[in-house]
């Protein structure tokens, strides 16, 4: 593990996972221009993100491997300990989409969506948390989806382990909340990124099905959706929020009109 930073760094520090691509990009970026340095977990070099971050000035590392390993999360806390001494921001983003009818859902399928989307945030917390306990401060945001609040068709395996994420939210917040740890998720509707162009692709849906279904009419941006983590990470902002699955939907959740009476308003 690489991290070249200098020993006991004193701006605080995020770690945010799937910080390649998509929205963990613009959470990484989002964090870098609020004066964070930043650790960037993903199983690819996040190559453009450490540019950009880089190009903010904040200082940065990248620490690449599968956040569903033991080994990988317990290293990564250890690096971050030895290398900046603190951890102030877990954001827990890296996740993979299925969509597959659940009658054809394979056991292998079943077990590496809900190892990468609930037991991978859960070794980061565990690993991480132990070092925000000790400090006695700490926020995590988990970004689980609005397929954790709701069932969605063809997603059991991706929807059970965002419901999963969440719950895994509420208990850790009331488990940690006592000892100055806040952890929170961050719900998004469909976002405009890698994971919606290859679910398109796999011909799950089209834009006009989301953007019919949404009352604000149109997808969320991944800027929407870290503008609701930077929120959530700051203390100073959000220092007694703690437990909320928080969705940024443009107000899909809320909103049980049928199609065309939802399109009339319009
Ligand atoms: N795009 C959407 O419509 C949408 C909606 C709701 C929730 N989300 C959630 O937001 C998060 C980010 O989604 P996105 O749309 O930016 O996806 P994306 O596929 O564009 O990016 C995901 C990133 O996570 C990394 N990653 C995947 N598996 C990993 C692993 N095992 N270890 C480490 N890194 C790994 C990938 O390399 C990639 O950089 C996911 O948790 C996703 O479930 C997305």
């Amino acid at each position: 593990m690489d991290m070249s930073s200098e020993q006991g760094v004193q701006v605080p520090v995020a770690v945010v996972t799937g910080a390649a691509q998509g929205i963990g990009r613009q959470i990484a970026e989002a964090l870098a221009g609020e004066g964070y340095a930043l650790v960037l977990a993903d199983i690819k070099e996040p190559v453009e993100t450490l540019a950009a971050v880089r190009g903010m000035g904040a200082e940065s590392v990248a620490v690449v491997g599968d956040i569903a390993s033991e080994a990988y999360a317990d290293a990564l806390a250890e690096g971050v300990h030895k290398q900046f001494g603190r951890v102030d921001v877990l954001v827990n983003n890296a996740g993979v989409s299925l969509l597959t009818p659940a009658e054809a859902t394979s056991v292998e399928q079943w077990r590496r969506v809900l190892e990468v989307n609930l037991t991978g945030p859960f070794l980061l917390c565990r690993a991480l948390g132990r070092m925000m306990l000790e400090a006695g401060s700490g926020s995590i945001v988990n970004i689980a989806s609005i397929a954790g609040l709701h069932g969605v068709a063809d997603r059991a395996a991706y929807n059970a382990s965002k419901h999963g994420l969440i719950g895994l939210t509420r208990t850790l917040a009331a488990e940690w909340g006592g000892r100055g740890i806040r952890v929170n998720a961050v719900c998004p509707g469909w976002v405009k990124t890698e994971m919606d162009a290859a679910d398109q692709a796999s011909g799950g849906y089209t834009d006009s099905d989301i953007v019919e279904r949404v009352p604000m009419a149109r997808f969320a941006a991944p800027g929407d959706i870290a503008q609701a983590v930077a929120f959530l990470a700051d203390p100073a902002r959000s220092g007694f929020v703690n437990g909320i699955a928080l969705p940024v939907d443009g107000g899909w959740t809320a909103d049980a009109s049928w199609t065309s009476l939802r399109l009339r308003k319009r």
